[in-house]
């Protein structure tokens, strides 16, 4: 393992040359040091057929410089919240999803998704759950996620 007093010499450095830094001008470093900014929308779950699994969809958009990345879900209503990605006509377990800087990370039908999995509650068409996002660079969000009908399509246009 590299020893850590490199990069924490360098953070303080990069502290202090912030701090006196009174001009506004652009320098090169202005992206990279913008944090991330995440807000969530468009959040919705269809109505789960099953008793023991839903799914839940979602759009983080990033307004800031710094690349963020969704690294675990929790939710009072599954005992177990996944990141899926869908490759195809497969999907599978991430570890994470990136949400790029000045970008956004989409979880749709068809696509990467939530997968909430041993239910305690199967959720109904008209409740919320909420949930809450956890990621590497900003705070936890929580979100209250609408419950729509089984055959819910967000207005198309993303
Ligand atoms: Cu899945």
């Amino acid at each position: 393992m590299r020893p850590l007093a490199g990069p924490v010499l360098i953070t303080a450095a990069a502290l202090v040359l912030a701090g006196c830094g009174s001009s506004a001008s652009s320098s090169s470093s202005t992206s990279s040091s913008s944090a991330a900014k995440l807000s969530v929308k468009s959040a919705y779950m269809p109505q789960p057929v099953t008793d023991s699994m839903a799914a839940g969809f979602l759009v983080i958009e990033n307004d800031g410089g710094t690349a963020d990345e969704l690294t675990s879900v929790t939710s009072d209503i599954a005992q177990d919240v996944t990141v899926h990605e869908t490759t195809g006509q497969s999907m599978r377990e991430v570890a994470g999803l990136k949400v790029p800087a000045g970008g956004e990370l989409v979880l749709r039908s068809g696509g990467d998704h939530l997968m909430f999995e041993n239910l305690r509650h199967k959720p109904k068409e008209g409740e919320t759950v909420s949930l809450r996002l956890n990621f590497t660079e900003s705070k936890t969000i929580t979100v209250e996620m609408p419950v729509k009908s089984a055959t819910y399509q967000p207005a198309s246009g993303q």
